[in-house]
């Protein structure tokens, strides 16, 4: 059903359901055109609830066959059905069966969500409300339900049969060519969290034996033939089990733990009890096919669903609102996990990029939203980098406030008086109040206010006197519904540096402490720190390790960052010192004035110095702010194609000042060795690639053929698309020659040819409009797969920038029409498409009238999803 605008839900108006089911038994015949789900639940009245309230149960798009309660048949006159939903009147008892018989059509599922088809397989997703699609339910995360689930299908069709839980039954329907499989599943949880999985499937397993000596098969399931490509997905998932039981002491609690990755999916993955359901983006990787990005990626992901057996599963949400209860947890989680797996610093400065490419650029226009929002139209609009990303700097600053040992404590009491339950921010909060003896009432304010604080520094050094006074301020600009903002508690971690790049000692006078770790808490609108005992004019170096999801604003001048960028003891620091020199280069150069080479100096330096101890870093180092970068610190009237004009121009310049230094890196980091996406080499590779794109921007003929060379030579795909990717920058030859290679080489593998849709998508030419109408024909392309759709228009919409925001509106059309051609199909993944345009009121007036037209004309479309018309309305609000 479609419909323009779904009633707006409250937090508010969050009251106990009126009543629970205790059990769900499922009987599933698989079928591809119409699957029947046979349920029974075990229904009572909550006390919590109203005692004569009716049993609302929700549908969509469903076919009901049949409603029993208490073992006699319904008829039509006892109850209210439609697609959308069941309702039974009553009468009713206290407790009663209900058992509902529905019929499905999982080929014609293209939303992917409930029961659909991927690669010939059947799968399930019911994040947030998608078990509605399959059986009527109390589809609310607070309802929480034992399941056991028969699957019964054609053993030709579907010989492998998983659901959640533990298999406690198997085997043959004799004469039938059909089999069945009964999965049970102990642990109560609510619908979302529901899944199953019958097909033909190829399995990689091996033993885990948790801590206290429990042994658990853990298999990785991939469609007919990647099997060798599951290995380190396999491999990722042993290491997280085994980093939660000693990082946080959170063992396994099934017999098995399934991970079944499809071709079609709507997101990246999903935590479903013992049975994980990925988008296979996240699990197949070979050298050949998959870059150290993707590795990162695969251990990541696989990581987050593990972790959220416990922080989603165990315990879980009470109501949607809460979804930065398991989300920002979660991803503070598996950022950790990656920390200690690799290098904490460089995690760090990925974590960061993301969190300010995506979640700053949310905050800072019409969708943004708190941490934990107050309404929503569509839940599934929510999945956001807020939610996720800045609820998971959340728990990081927590953590900073308390310390490791109270968080740890804090973490432990939430999992002991939590679980089992659906749970609330303030049941978390309350665990970390109680273990550290603080109030964390004001730190609250963090899932509450939207928007991004600026924190302004500006600090006064008194010779004489040996004192340096610094005054820290903050302010949040206004948000869409909050036009006014308080003070938030901002933990700032500083450090002082010398002109020589030595630590100055920390000592202060006044009441502002600031603690051995050098943490010092803003949580008013100014303070002054004045510190005492100095014999220099010192460099602060604030926000060390990017401690609060804030914009800095310093006064430092060159100089002062250059003695950052050369000697901070804090490698996030050191970074930012280089982006932010890298970024007032290219300001400059956007005003036309001449480019200033101190950090092409200072830049050279490094390279020929720290650079090759940390190669990870060096190449973070050496990647510049990127346009989106520039253009929020613009913040208004954004000219996409000043900003990458300047940001070449700079880039070429400095690419032929160190020429050299990169020449001699791009040579001296190529190995011959057999290739492991280990941190070390992960790193050396990185390194490299930034190497190479550096020198092309300042040489093109010799940065070609260098790219050339690699293309060609590479072992691993890694450095063969580092190579294509610079070499689709350089129109000629070259660079037809290489795409055509790569195409012929993958063309029957999507998930490469992914990275070559999204590469050429990227181009920053008038061309590439029509390359995209043309590619979007290519036979490996289709509208119906969510990575298809990602990888071209989704990579034109969001990295493209000088493109998507063409003058002539062209770029935004593009965008407008294909939202609109999907939203019929796939409504989530058309709702994604579109916030592309969350920036578009800073834009210049011109395009800024243009990228409005194109809202405005999908806004107006009759008959959009609910997904769509959100994500329209709120952006012209
Ligand atoms: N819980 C999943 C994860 O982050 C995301 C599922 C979101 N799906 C959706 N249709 N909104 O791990
Ligand atoms: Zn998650």
């Amino acid at each position: 059903m479609r419909t323009d605008t779904a009633p707006v839900v409250r937090l508010e108006d969050y009251r106990p359901t009126d009543f629970l089911i205790d059990t769900v038994v499922l009987d599933i015949a698989l079928d591809a055109t119409a699957t029947r789900v046979h349920a029974d639940f075990s229904v009572r009245r909550n006390p919590a609830g109203r005692a004569d309230a009716p049993l609302v149960l929700q549908g969509d798009e469903l076919v009901l066959l049949s409603v029993t309660r208490d073992g006699v048949r319904l008829t039509a006159d006892q109850y209210q059905a439609d697609p959308q939903g069941l309702i039974l009147p009553g009468p009713l008892p206290e407790s009663f069966s209900l058992t509902i018989e529905t019929m499905v059509n999982p080929s014609a599922n293209t939303k992917l969500m409930g029961l659909y088809r991927s690669g010939g397989n059947y799968c399930t997703q019911c994040e947030a409300e998608g078990f509605r699609r399959i059986t009527y339910f109390l589809d609310r995360p607070d309802v929480l339900s034992v399941y056991t689930t028969r699957l019964e299908a054609a053993r030709a069709d579907a010989p492998l049969l998983l659901a959640n839980g533990n298999l406690v039954e198997r085997g043959d329907i004799p004469g039938t060519g059909r089999h069945y499989a009964v999965w049970h599943d102990p642990h109560p949880k609510p619908a979302y969290l529901f899944a199953l999985v019958g097909g033909t499937l190829d399995t990689l397993a091996e033993e885990f034996v948790t801590a206290s000596g429990r042994k658990v098969e853990i298999a990785v399931h991939v469609e007919a033939g990647k099997r060798e490509r599951a290995a380190y997905a396999l491999d990722a998932l042993r290491r997280s089990m085994r980093w939660d039981e000693t990082t946080f002491g959170r063992e396994y609690d099934l017999d098995v733990f399934n991970v079944v990755a499809v071709s079609d999916f709507n997101m990246g993955a999903m935590e479903n009890k013992g049975l994980n359901i990925f988008n296979d983006k996240y699990v197949l990787a070979s050298s050949d096919t998959a870059t150290d990005a993707d590795y990162a990626g695969i251990e990541t992901v696989i990581a987050h669903e593990y972790f959220h057996n416990w922080t989603g599963n165990r315990i879980t949400c009470r109501d949607w609102f809460q979804l930065c209860l398991k989300e920002g947890l979660t991803v503070f989680r598996d950022q950790e996990f990656s920390a200690d797996e690799r290098s904490r610093p460089v995690k760090r400065i990925a974590d960061v990029r993301t969190l300010r490419t995506q979640q700053f650029a949310e905050d800072s226009g019409p969708l943004s939203h708190p941490v934990r929002p107050r309404t929503y139209r569509e839940i599934n609009n929510f999945y956001t980098a807020t939610v996720y990303e800045k609820g998971a700097e959340i728990v990081r600053m927590l953590r900073s406030l308390i310390g490791p040992a109270a968080f740890r404590r804090g973490m432990d009491l939430y999992f002991a008086r939590c679980d089992g339950t659906a749970a609330t921010i303030e049941d978390f909060l309350g665990c970390f109040a109680e273990a550290s003896g603080r109030d964390l009432g004001h730190f609250a304010q963090w899932y509450e206010q939207a928007g991004t604080p600026v924190v302004t520094a500006s600090g006064q050094y008194d010779a004489a006197a040996g004192t340096y006074r610094l005054t820290l301020s903050q302010a949040t600009p206004p948000t869409p519904g909050q036009p006014t903002k308080a003070p938030m508690v901002i933990p700032i971690v500083l450090g002082l540096v010398g002109a020589s790049g030595d630590a100055l000692p920390i000592a202060t006078t006044n009441e502002a402490t600031v603690d051995a770790d050098g943490l010092f808490v803003l949580d008013s609108a100014n303070a002054t720190i004045t510190f005492t005992g100095l014999t220099e004019r010192p460099v602060p170096s604030l926000l060390r390790g990017f401690s609060a999801p804030v914009r800095l604003e310093s006064e430092l001048d060159d100089d002062d960052l250059v003695v950052l960028f050369r000697h901070d003891s804090d490698p996030f620091n050191q970074w930012q010192a280089g982006q932010t020199l890298a970024t007032r280069l290219i300001l400059a150069a956007m005003r036309g004035e001449t480019v200033n080479t101190r950090f092409g100096e200072a830049l050279g330096h490094f390279l020929d110095s720290d650079a090759r101890n940390d190669p990870a870093f060096a190449a973070q180092v050496l990647a510049l702010p990127s346009e989106a970068d520039i253009a929020r610190d613009i913040g208004r009237d954004i000219n996409p194609t000043a900003i990458h004009n300047a940001r070449l121009a700079v880039k070429r310049a400095l690419g032929a000042e160190l020429a050299p230094h990169l020449n001699a890196l791009h040579g001296a980091l190529q190995s011959s060795e057999a290739y492991r996406p280990d941190a070390a080499n992960t790193g050396r590779r990185a390194l490299r690639n930034a190497a190479l794109d550096l020198l092309a921007a300042g040489d093109a003929t010799e940065g070609a053929a260098r790219a050339t060379a690699q293309f060609d030579e590479a072992d691993n795909m890694t450095e063969r698309l580092g190579a294509l990717a610079v070499l689709v920058l350089i129109p000629g030859a070259a660079r037809d020659h290489a795409l055509a290679t790569f195409a012929a080489r993958y063309g029957d593998n999507p998930l490469v040819l992914d990275k070559w849709f999204a590469l050429q998508a990227g181009i920053p030419e008038e061309g590439t409009l029509d390359r995209i109408t043309e590619l979007a024909r290519h036979p490996a392309f289709s509208m119906g797969n969510p990575n298809r759709i990602r990888a071209l228009f989704g990579s034109f919409a969001m990295t493209n920038a000088t493109q998507f925001n063409r003058e002539d509106g062209r770029g935004y059309d593009l965008i407008a029409d294909t939202v609109l051609a999907l939203d019929a199909r796939n409504p989530q993944v058309a709702a994604r498409l579109l916030t592309a345009f969350r920036t578009w009121r800073v834009l210049e007036p011109i395009r800024r009238g243009k990228a409005e037209a194109a809202l405005r004309r999908v806004a107006a479309t009759q008959g959009l999803s609910p997904d769509v018309s959100d994500i329209a309305g709120r952006s012209l609000e």
